[in-house]
C-alpha cells in the first residue's frame, strides 16, 4: 500500500524532472543532473505530496515543491559523495557523478541542482506569491549554515576531532544533516495551505531522527548491494553515530520510540494521517 504510493510519487516526480531537464541544453552537466536525480526512495518528495494532500492542496501545485526538494536532496548527495567529503563511488546502485564524469562536473551539477530546487519550489503554478516566497525562504533556512550544511560541517569536523561526540551533539548534528530537509518536506503542505505547522513539525523532527538512526543501523547491518551505496563507511571513518554510541539494539529501540512519537503527533489528522504514520514506520523498517 505505502510502497505503491511511494512508487506513484516517484513516477510523478521523475516525469517532472524529465520534463524540466529536457528543456535544458544538451551538456554533460545537465546529463549529470539527470543522473543524480534518477532513482532513490523519493521519501522527501512523497512527504511534500502527502502533507499537501492532507491540507487539500492541488497535486498539480504540490508536484513542484515535491520535485524541488528531491533536487535539493540530490545536490546534497552529489556533494556528500565527493572525494573531499565521503569519497563514495556508488549511489543508488550507480556510479557517483564525480566517478561517471569528473569532480568539476559533480560540483557544478550539485550547484545547478540547488538553484533548480529554488526555481521549482517557487514555480508560478505553486500558487500565490507569498506562499512561494515562504517555501523558498524556509528551504533556504533548512538547507544552509543553520540546517543541512551545518549538519554536514559538524559531521566532517567530527571525523578529525580527538574526542567522540556526545549523544546530544550527535542529535544536534543529525537534526541539521538529515532532519532539516525532512522537516521542510513534511511541513510543506501545511505551509502551502497557511495551516499550523506544529503537528507536522513534531512529527518530522521525530521521524528525521529515526530516519538517520536507521541509516546508521543499515550502515552496519546491510550491504552495498541492498543499499545501492557503500556500507561500513561510518565505522571505517571512525565516526561516532547513534549505533557506535548506543549499540545496535538500543539504537533500534530509540528509533522505534521516535516512530511512536511521530505517529502520536498526527492525532489531529485522525485517520487521514495514516499514510504519514505508515511512512514513519517504513523509515525504520526499510532495507535500503
Ligand atoms: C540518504 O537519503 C542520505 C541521508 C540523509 C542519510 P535517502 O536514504 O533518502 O536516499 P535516497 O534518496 O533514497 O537515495
Ligand atoms: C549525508 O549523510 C546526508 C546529506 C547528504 C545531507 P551520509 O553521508 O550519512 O549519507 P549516505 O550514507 O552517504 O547516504
Ligand atoms: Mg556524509
Ligand atoms: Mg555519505
Ligand atoms: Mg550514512
Amino acid at each position: 500500500m505505502l510502497r505503491q504510493k511511494l512508487t506513484e510519487a516517484g513516477t510523478a516526480i521523475q516525469a517532472q524532472f524529465d520534463a524540466v531537464l529536457s528543456t535544458f541544453d544538451d551538456l554533460p552537466v545537465v546529463h549529470a543532473m539527470a543522473h543524480a536525480t534518477n532513482g532513490g526512495k523519493r521519501l522527501r518528495g512523497f512527504m511534500v505530496l502527502e502533507s499537501a494532500r492532507l491540507h487539500g492542496i492541488d497535486p498539480a501545485a504540490a508536484i513542484w515543491p515535491a520535485t524541488g526538494i528531491e533536487a535539493q536532496h540530490a545536490y546534497s548527495l552529489v556533494h556528500d559523495d565527493l572525494p573531499c567529503m565521503d569519497d563514495d563511488d556508488l549511489r543508488r546502485g550507480a556510479p557517483t557523478v564525480h566517478v561517471k564524469w569528473d569532480e568539476a562536473t559533480a560540483v557544478l551539477a550539485g550547484d545547478a541542482l540547488q538553484t533548480l530546487a529554488f526555481e521549482l519550489v517557487s514555480h508560478p503554478d505553486v500558487g500565490r506569491g507569498d506562499v512561494r516566497a515562504d517555501l523558498s525562504l524556509s528551504l533556504a533556512r533548512a538547507s544552509g549554515a543553520q540546517g543541512m550544511v551545518l549538519g554536514q560541517a559538524l559531521d566532517i569536523a567530527a571525523e578529525t576531532a580527538n574526542t567522540p561526540l556526545t549523544l546530544d551533539q550527535i542529535t544536534a548534528l543529525q537534526r541539521g544533516k538529515t532532519g532539516a530537509l525532512i522537516e521542510w518536506s513534511a511541513t510543506a503542505g501545511a505551509r502551502m495551505a497557511g495551516a499550523d505547522l506544529t503537528p507536522l513539525q513534531t512529527y518530522s523532527r521525530a521521524l528525521g531522527l529515526a530516519f538517520q538512526i536507521a541509516d546508521d543501523v543499515l550502515d552496519v547491518t546491510s550491504d552495498a548491494e541492498a543499499m545501492g551505496k557503500a556500507t561500513s563507511k561510518d565505522a571505517d571513518a571512525g565516526k561516532a553515530t547513534f549505533v557506535s554510541l548506543l549499540g545496535l539494539d538500543e539504537a533500534k529501540r530509540r528509533a522505534d520510540d521516535l516512530v511512536t512519537e511521530a505517529c502520536d503527533a498526527l492525532d489531529i489528522y485522525r485517520a487521514d494521517g495514516d499514510i504519514l504514520r505508515d511512512t514513519a514506520r517504513f523509515v525504520v523498517t526499510r532495507t535500503s
